[in-house]
């Protein structure tokens, strides 16, 4: 096998969305995802729905990922799968599946950090997307983590600072339900901020020393400041809710954008990434363009694909191991928490 043919089957499954890519080196050649709407219902995942809904689409997936790329199970270099962290119930469905793959096609078998990969989303090639290089610093913002990352290289990441209770992702979906929006609520949050006036209403930033967040406070502040404002007017969400979600975006971002300016200037370095689902949002994704020019940083923001969970970026995260000879066997175990 020549190293600059190197075909990457990948399977991503930690939470859930169910997804399968195909690479061909560092290039995509397809990238499928099927969302479990059955959550909506229940504002929130529910484990065991979860990995029950993972069974049924782990096999129709895997399939048109493979019809996409038009490339037979034959011709693949290896299978690559997220290992964690994530759901127990919903990470074994795909590294079983992984392993029986691996397996019966005589393959490399690659197990990647869900984590690392929202990082090493940034190394996939596309067009009109530069690549940073190392060290850079990561900012991933997802529904269980919010973390500043030194990366020195593909593999060697370093966590400098990270949220001490409810994830970024989760501040997002909470303060939507408060407003009555359904699961999952920040792309809602997202799409109203745009038509309101960021500056309407003040939240209070956390006090959170060095490099660390907390965003169960501002989850608090803002139950109380629709409580006391709905006791006096029963319509003030509908009434103001563009409004509310632009000046609840406004906050989460400058807490974000505050703790990276203060990790610039600790490290000296201004590559900045982000990633991970809440790098989808079009406040962090300004504030980036704005920290480009106001700043001198050199921002990277991914393609919009390669923000919320897929497996195209397990499977640069596989492409990066398999170049090393990082592989695994058949007794690699699931970890619903993993560290770097
Ligand atoms: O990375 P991801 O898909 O899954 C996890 O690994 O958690 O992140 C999902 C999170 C959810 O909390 C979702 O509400 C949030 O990302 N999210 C957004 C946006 N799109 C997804 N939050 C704010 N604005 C968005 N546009
Ligand atoms: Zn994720």
């Amino acid at each position: 096998m020549r190293q600059n043919d190197v075909f990457i089957l990948s399977i991503e499954s930690s939470c859930d969305d169910t997804a399968a890519a195909v690479l061909h080196n560092d290039k995509v050649l397809s990238n499928v995802v099927a969302n479990q709407s059955i959550h909506n219902e229940y504002g929130g995942v529910v484990p065991e729905l979860a990995s029950r809904a993972h069974q049924q689409n782990i096999v129709p997936v895997i399939d048109t990922a493979l019809k996409r790329a038009n490339i037979d199970r034959s011709q693949l270099s290896c299978i690559a799968f997220t290992q964690g962290p994530g759901l127990m119930g919903s990470l074994l469905v795909g590294s079983s599946f992984a392993k029986s793959l691996a397996l019966a096609l005589e393959v490399p078998l690659i197990a990647i950090n869900h984590m690392q990969a929202h990082i090493l989303a940034h190394f996939i090639d596309e067009e009109g997307f530069d690549k940073p290089r190392f060290p850079f610093l990561a900012l991933t913002i997802s529904g269980g983590h919010t973390q500043i990352v030194r990366v020195d290289s593909y593999f060697d990441m370093e966590i400098i600072g990270e949220t001490t209770d409810d994830a970024v992702g989760e501040a997002f979906d909470k303060s939507a339900k408060i407003l009555g929006l359904p699961y999952p609520g920040g792309p809602l949050v997202d799409k109203y901020a745009q038509q309101g006036n960021p500056m309407a209403f003040r939240f209070t930033k956390p006090k959170v020393p060095g490099l660390n967040f907390s965003f169960s406070g501002l989850k608090t502040a803002i139950l109380y400041f629709i409580q006391k404002n709905k006791a006096k007017n029963p319509n003030f969400v509908e009434e103001n809710r563009d409004d509310i979600c632009a000046s609840i975006q406004h906050t989460i971002i400058e807490i974000l954008m505050d703790k990276m300016k203060t990790a610039v200037l600790q490290t000296g370095i201004t590559q900045v990434a982000i990633g991970g689902g809440v790098s989808a949002n079009s406040g962090i994704r300004k504030a980036m363009k704005d920290a480009e020019r106001d700043l001198g940083w050199k921002t990277f923001v991914p393609k919009f694909e390669y923000t919320t969970d897929n497996a195209a970026m397990i499977g640069i995260a596989g492409y990066h191991k398999f170049l090393d000879g990082s592989f695994e066997d058949a007794s690699v175990v699931s970890k619903a928490r993993i560290e770097f």
